[in-house]
């Protein structure tokens, strides 16, 4: 088999409030392969979304390690971390983060233009993932224009314009009626097999859930 692409190794979170120290994870291990699909379930307050951007680079963990093809992620800096997101990581949020004063296309553009695409190149892209997710239509639109489950498609045509090898996503069918979370479903997997791409899901949903090759618990700060 060949080499993980992500590695969590031995990571620790604790959030520190009004004094009091809350330990989320507990010396968690995680390891990704290329093109794998992997779904991460637990409980509310588990600790998923921590996990998740702390394998994005969001946030660092306490103690521990997050490796990508082997680098120490936690000896960068905040300027390489951005970097290494930009290129190589989409994050879909488990809360959308459209900006509400750009359309859907200028959501779309804004990783690339960031990246230093020119900002043809970028509208091209937007424009070609936006027809892909059926939200031609939409491009226009501003953010309070747009139903829950075309938010959330843009949201992931955002996380996919930079072309990133690794998709997290974090309840990207959350808040959807079953027919949009079907669609969300079935676009992540097709965008899995046609761009090669590796996915690690946080989900609620069992029924999404049962379509990933690999399912990981969180409880009580570690795999379950
Ligand atoms: N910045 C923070 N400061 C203090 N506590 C935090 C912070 N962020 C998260 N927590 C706490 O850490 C725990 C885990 O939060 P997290 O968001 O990872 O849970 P989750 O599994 O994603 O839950 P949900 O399914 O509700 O989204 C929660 O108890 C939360 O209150
Ligand atoms: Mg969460």
């Amino acid at each position: 088999m060949s080499d993980p692409i992500m590695v969590v190794e031995n990571v620790t979170k604790v959030y520190e409030r009004g004094g009091a120290k809350i330990e989320v994870l507990k010396s968690v291990d995680l390891e990704i392969y290329s093109n794998e699909a992997v779904c991460i379930l637990g409980a509310s307050g588990a600790g998923k979304s921590t996990l998740l951007h702390i394998l994005g680079t969001l946030d660092r963990p306490t103690q521990g390690r997050v490796l990508h093809n082997g680098l120490d992620l936690s000896r960068e800096g905040d300027e390489a971390l951005a970097l290494f997101r930009n290129r190589e990581i989409g994050f879909v949020f488990q809360f959308h983060h459209l900006l509400s004063e750009f359309s859907a296309i200028e959501n779309v553009m804004l990783p690339a233009r960031i990246g230093g695409v020119s900002e043809k190149e970028a509208r091209v892209r937007a424009h070609k993932l936006l027809t892909l997710l059926g939200l031609e239509a939409r491009k226009d639109h501003y953010p309070t224009e747009l139903s829950g489950g075309e938010h959330q498609r843009v949201a992931v045509a955002r996380a996919l314009v930079q072309e990133p090898k690794i998709l997290l996503a974090d309840e990207p069918t959350g808040n959807l009626d079953t027919e949009n979370s079907r669609q969300i479903q079935e676009l992540f997997f097709s965008l899995k097999t046609r761009l090669g791409l590796t996915l690690v899901v946080v989900t609620h949903d069992a029924n999404f859930a049962t379509r990933f090759p690999r399912r990981l618990m969180l409880k009580d700060g570690h795999w379950n």
